[in-house]
């Protein structure tokens, strides 16, 4: 039996979308993992060999200032909660990381050895939680994602998909280098390190290749047959009081040859998610 926590958010629905009545699908007014009587009962009730989590605080802006707390509360408290409850049942944790977990100083894609160094305060968070997992987890893994996206949820794809319909112009950073996290392939990967009778791992997640926001752009306008007007810029051009990575390519070599995923494009990628929108 699978439990799925924050199964609302935009991850929990691709879950549910894959695993169907194979999981239980816990929302925040179900368990709210900041509260361990409350995890400890919602384990205990369902007694789950496998717990997901896919609760987060994901707001990267607000996390920066006026909801810094509560971030750390839901990201790391959250995280101990669940490892804690996770080992009284000996039930494997899998959990969700992020790109923003490293400073962006690389020039070339980051592995799971790299070494980690969040530059805003919601990669800080994400940076204790793994710290949290590594200590605490007995089973488990760690998975990567990076600009995550489905046909559910607030996401990039579907931000960009808006833009490029109902404005005139926009303008996209080009110097800005990611990879981005179609939540299908994620949602596999997990599958395949359940299946694989692994013990504890943390896996980058992502497309093969890395792009701009300004290719993303671009790629969607072709699809879209978007009259929007793409203006080109720079990331020290770009108005954002917030430091993102200027250069977060994760390199998922190590799932594509432990999990036998085969890793997308991000062009494959996007053009399956706009068929689901
Ligand atoms: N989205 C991305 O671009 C991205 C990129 C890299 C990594 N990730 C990671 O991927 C994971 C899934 O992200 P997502 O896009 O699915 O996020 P999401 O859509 O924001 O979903 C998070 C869910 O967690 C719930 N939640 C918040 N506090 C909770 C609590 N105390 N207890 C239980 N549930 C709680 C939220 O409920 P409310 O909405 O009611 O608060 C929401 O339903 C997260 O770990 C995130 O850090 C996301």
């Amino acid at each position: 039996m699978f439990l799925v926590v924050g199964a609302e958010g935009q991850l929990g629905q691709v879950f549910a979308k894959h695993l169907g009545d194979k999981a239980v699908y816990c929302t925040v007014s179900d368990c709210n993992i900041t509260n361990l009587a409350e995890v400890k009962a919602t384990f205990s009730k369902y007694k789950p060999e496998v717990v997901i989590n896919c609760a987060a605080y994901t707001n990267v802006d607000k996390a920066e200032a006026e909801d810094r707390e509560i971030c750390f509360k839901v990201n790391v408290d959250g995280v101990k909660n669940l490892a804690i409850a996770c080992n009284e049942i000996d039930a494997l944790l899998i959990h969700i990381s992020t790109d923003y977990i490293f400073d962006g100083q690389k020039t070339f894609p980051y592995t799971e050895d790299d070494k980690t160094g969040a530059i805003n305060e919601y990669g800080k968070s994400k940076e204790e939680a793994e710290k949290v997992f590594d200590e605490l987890v007995n089973k488990g893994a760690i998975f990567r994602a990076s600009y995550l996206y489905s046909e559910f949820g607030n996401n990039i794809v579907k931000l960009f998909k808006k833009l490029l319909t109902e404005r005139e112009a926009i303008n996209t950073v080009t110097d800005q280098k990611v990879t981005m996290t179609n939540a299908d392939r994620l949602v596999e990967a997990v599958i395949a390190f359940i299946e694989s009778g692994a013990k504890k791992e943390i896996y980058n997640l992502s497309s093969s290749n890395e792009l701009s926001f300004y290719d993303l752009a671009i790629e969607m306008q072709n699809i879209l047959a978007s009259k929007c007007q793409i203006n080109p810029i720079e990331y020290k051009d770009y108005p954002s009081k917030i430091a993102r990575p200027k250069y977060s390519v994760l390199d998922s070599s190590k799932a594509a040859r432990e999990l036998k995923v085969e890793l997308q494009t991000w062009q494959e990628g996007i053009s399956e998610c706009l068929k689901n929108l």
